[in-house]
């Protein structure tokens, strides 16, 4: 596996194609049905065997700072929790309590334990049942035996992964970089649904084939007409949106160039996952398919570093108000527009030219996996 780039060697790329007026392409195309954006089985079986099949990004590790720190959400359509534990390992659990099912945590918090709120059945932070009220209602019940169910999960590189598959192998987080760490502080969390297919949404993120057009008074002033990198690793990959204040390190030694502030980096942790790395702050990007046209977008904002002082964070928070209310705007606005026609019978297929390499590969990726897998109903 080919590791990322270094700051350096990136800002060395970027100046390269600057100069020779280029940009990072792929090798080939890809034709990409459109039935595969409108199908129902298709949407079933791409969360039930890839999107619950595989570790996904659930929350950064810092979203989780305290024991008993948890958040209950629904990752792949099912209700998770995810806590961090009174030994500080962070755990995950189907939020469903074992007397009738009913949700034992609702939103984010901390917790000394979870009480279930329909009969009070309580759980401690490592899913096994501490306490039946009445218990002698329940002869012959192995209390052993009705903790809550866990679900794979583990934390890496600043981020709480979680499986649904219990036999999925985690093993594939190696290739992922530090992307966050527990000195970031989240400033903000966001949460809207969208009525497009998630897929739809996502691709917007892997290319920088429009941000002339399509961010003609918002990103584009800053940065440049279709010059990226794009690079891969495993089923993962990284854009890199370079600013044109970036020409600058032309005149600094190779060695000593830094490029913080000068460019952004939107890693895509497969399959519905982005981290963009800005100037003043760091965004994580959730994308949680509810139906085949509708998702819901949850975002974490985070610093960069410790920042100190209102003015540092009054920063972070207007650069983050900026890239959701202008840019992101546009390209819901744009998501919503090929949602709207993608009914029409006028394209039969979708075409990712050479500059959207890595949309082509996040559909190979897909492909590949859902080879051989027969489509599913979901249950
Ligand atoms: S459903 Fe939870 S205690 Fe009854
Ligand atoms: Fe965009």
């Amino acid at each position: 596996m080919a590791a990322i780039l270094n700051d350096q060697e990136v800002a060395e790329k970027v100046l390269q194609h600057i100069e020779s007026k280029t940009t990072d392409t792929g090798d080939s195309i890809w034709r990409e049905p459109v039935q595969n954006y409108i199908s129902k089985s298709r949407f079933d079986t791409e969360i039930n065997q890839v999107l619950r099949g595989n570790p996904n990004p659930f929350c950064p590790s810092a979203a989780l700072p305290d024991a008993g720190s948890y958040i209950a959400r629904e990752a792949a359509g099912t209700p998770i929790v995810v806590v961090r534990g009174n030994d500080l390992k962070v755990r995950a659990f189907r939020n469903a309590c074992r007397h009738r099912g009913a949700q034992v945590a609702t939103g984010t918090g901390c917790a000394k334990a979870f009480r279930c709120n329909y009969h009070g059945w309580t759980y401690r932070l490592d899913g096994s049942l501490q306490h039946i009220p009445h218990e002698q209602g329940f002869p012959e019940l192995d209390k052993e035996q009705h903790g809550l169910v866990p679900v794979a999960a583990e934390e890496k590189s600043g981020l709480i992964f979680v499986s649904q598959d219990s036999n999925a192998s985690f093993a594939d987080l190696e290739e992922i970089p530090a992307l966050l760490n527990s000195k970031q502080q989240i400033f903000n969390i966001d949460e809207y649904e969208l009525d497009v297919n998630w897929k739809v949404f996502l691709e917007s993120f892997l290319e920088g084939y429009h941000i002339k057009p399509a961010h003609k008074e918002t990103f584009f002033p800053f940065g440049f007409d279709n010059l990226n990198l794009v690079e891969t690793f495993g089923r993962n990959s990284r854009i890199t949106f370079p600013f044109q204040r970036i020409a600058k390190l032309a005149d600094i030694v190779p060695s000593k160039r830094r490029v913080d502030g000068l460019l952004t980096y939107v890693y895509q942790l497969f399959p519905n996952v982005m981290i963009a790395v800005l100037s003043h702050h760091t965004t994580m990007v959730i994308l949680e398919p509810l139906a085949v046209d509708k998702t819901r977008v949850i975002t974490y904002s985070l610093t960069n570093g410790v920042l100190e002082g209102e003015e540092a964070f009054a920063k972070a928070r207007n650069d983050a108000e900026f890239v959701s209310n202008q840019g992101n705007a546009e390209d819901i606005a744009l998501a919503k527009s090929i949602q709207a026609s993608i009914h029409s019978g006028a394209n039969e297929v979708f075409t990712f030219g050479l500059y959207e390499k890595l949309i082509g590969h996040f559909h190979q990726s897909l492909t590949d996996l859902l080879e051989g897998v027969n489509v599913v109903e979901l249950k």
